[in-house]
């Protein structure tokens, strides 16, 4: 048994590309990278083909996170179809899946903060137009998230 897991953001530079690494990060670590594959997109179109924003990726990189190879790109009504599950990243990227979500799809669709044991929020904030902090608070989340969601995905396997 496989699982496959998208991450969704707004602009795919910056929240769902870091939950993809982190995540991966921790699927590897559990030696379970034959058995859970990862994406992560946009629900919006701008920074289609664009490497992650330059101050996500050195907030990652001094967690030792790399994702200089990644690529954005725009999340589609396919991806229903590639996917078992689909996590939005925060209440609007969820609205805007759900419009997309095709009736006969039978995966899951839902907030990745749900999966998070620690955090007092069910959204990841957008940093893009805030501070350096931002971008910390960004990876705190997606750790928690991603160690919950590890652990329940591993019922599935
Ligand atoms: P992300 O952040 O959704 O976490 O990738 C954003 C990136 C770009 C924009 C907004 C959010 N933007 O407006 O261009």
């Amino acid at each position: 048994m496989t699982v496959s897991v998208l991450f969704v953001c707004l602009g795919n530079i910056c929240r769902s590309p870091t939950a993809e690494v982190v995540f991966r990060q921790r699927v590897q670590a559990a030696g379970l990278e034959d058995r859970i594959r990862i994406d992560s997109a946009g629900t919006g179109d701008w920074h289609i083909g664009k490497a992650p924003d330059p101050r996500t990726r050195s907030a990652a990189q001094r967690r030792g996170y790399q994702m200089d190879s990644l690529r954005a790109r725009q999340v589609s009504a396919r991806d229903f179809d590639d996917f078992d599950v689909v996590l939005a990243m925060d209440d609007a990227n969820l609205a805007d899946l759900q419009a997309m979500r095709p009736a006969q799809f039978g995966g899951v669709l839902g907030r990745f903060l749900d999966y998070a044991r620690h955090a007092s929020v069910r959204e990841v904030p957008d940093p893009y137009y805030g501070g350096e902090d931002g971008f910390d608070r960004v990876l705190d989340l997606i750790e928690d998230g991603a160690e919950g969601l590890l652990d329940s995905l591993r019922e599935r396997l």
